[in-house]
């Protein structure tokens, strides 16, 4: 049918023309591994996913990269985040650069060398995250961080106890457990909607909540029961490639033949795909 249709030809696509990021490389499980194995690849992948998540959620994908690959070498799992700490501790926050040197200087040599490296050791959350902004969002991770670890019952799984952690809504939620643990749910962001709206030609309001819900619907209908987490992102990356707001690239999309604005803009040519 159009569905399996639609899945098909979007699960294509994406195995062909996914970008290679760094939060979407499989570390190689050469030995084989074993059931634990696979587990801990599981979660170490999951706060990999939140990770980027949360940081795409203003940000574009290239200036992301770099501050992805900075903040995992620093927390390459979720037990190190949660020993972090959001501002250096061992100096007055609101202390400049040169106070703090001046601080150190006065120091004699042996503390001098403890107090800097122990300085270095709580690199923190909001330095990491500088340039980024809305630093709510670092919070957030170190809070979420900071409980997961407490719980004591490993990296949650499902979009209900993903949701219970501070910061997560319904699409980094949906993001982080299709993508890491394949369960078969969906996740909208305003990449998806746009595709959504074009495939489907609606053209209600897309931040009228109604509307969203009956997005979030459409992407639970469509979504392929055995790669959730790929479909998810095929659709997010043919939004933010192919899609695109302006000027979409039809001549490259890979449902083009099942876009109904697609259709209608060929039939029409006094109305653009732009106009979704
Ligand atoms: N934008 C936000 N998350 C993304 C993802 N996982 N893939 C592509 N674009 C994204």
């Amino acid at each position: 049918g159009e569905v399996s249709s639609i899945r098909g030809s979007l699960l294509e696509w994406y195995d062909v023309n996914c970008r290679d990021l760094p939060w979407r490389r499989k570390e190689c499980d050469s030995d084989g591994g074993g059931e634990d194995d696979d587990h801990d690849e599981e979660e170490r992948r999951a706060y990999g996913v939140w990770v980027s998540e949360v940081m795409l959620q203003q940000t574009r994908v290239q200036t992301v990269i770099e501050y992805y690959n900075r903040w995992m070498l620093k927390w390459p799992s979720v037990h190190h985040l949660a020993s972090a700490s959001l501002e250096a501790s061992n100096v007055d926050a609101s202390c400049s650069w040169v106070d703090c040197i001046k601080q150190l200087a006065s120091c004699t040599l042996p503390s001098l060398v403890s107090q800097s490296s122990d300085y270095l050791d709580r690199e923190e959350v909001n330095e990491m995250w500088a340039g980024l902004g809305y630093y709510r969002r670092a919070r957030f991770l170190l809070e979420g961080a900071k409980m997961i670890v407490a719980g004591e019952e490993g990296f949650p799984r499902t979009v209900a106890q993903l949701r219970k952690v501070p910061g997560i809504g319904e699409y980094t939620a949906g993001a982080i457990a299709s993508i890491a643990f394949k369960e078969v749910v969906p996740a909208v962001d305003g990449n998806v909607i746009r595709v959504l709206a074009r495939l489907k030609a609606i053209s209600t309001n897309p931040k009228d909540s109604t509307t969203i819900k009956n997005f979030w619907k459409l992407a639970g209908q469509l979504v392929d029961n055995s790669r959730p987490g790929d479909f998810n992102q095929s659709l997010m990356e043919l939004g933010a490639t192919v899609c695109t707001p302006l000027n979409p690239t039809c001549s490259l999309c890979s449902i083009s033949s099942q876009c109904r604005a697609y259709a209608i803009c060929e039939k029409d040519t006094s109305v653009a795909v732009t106009d979704y």
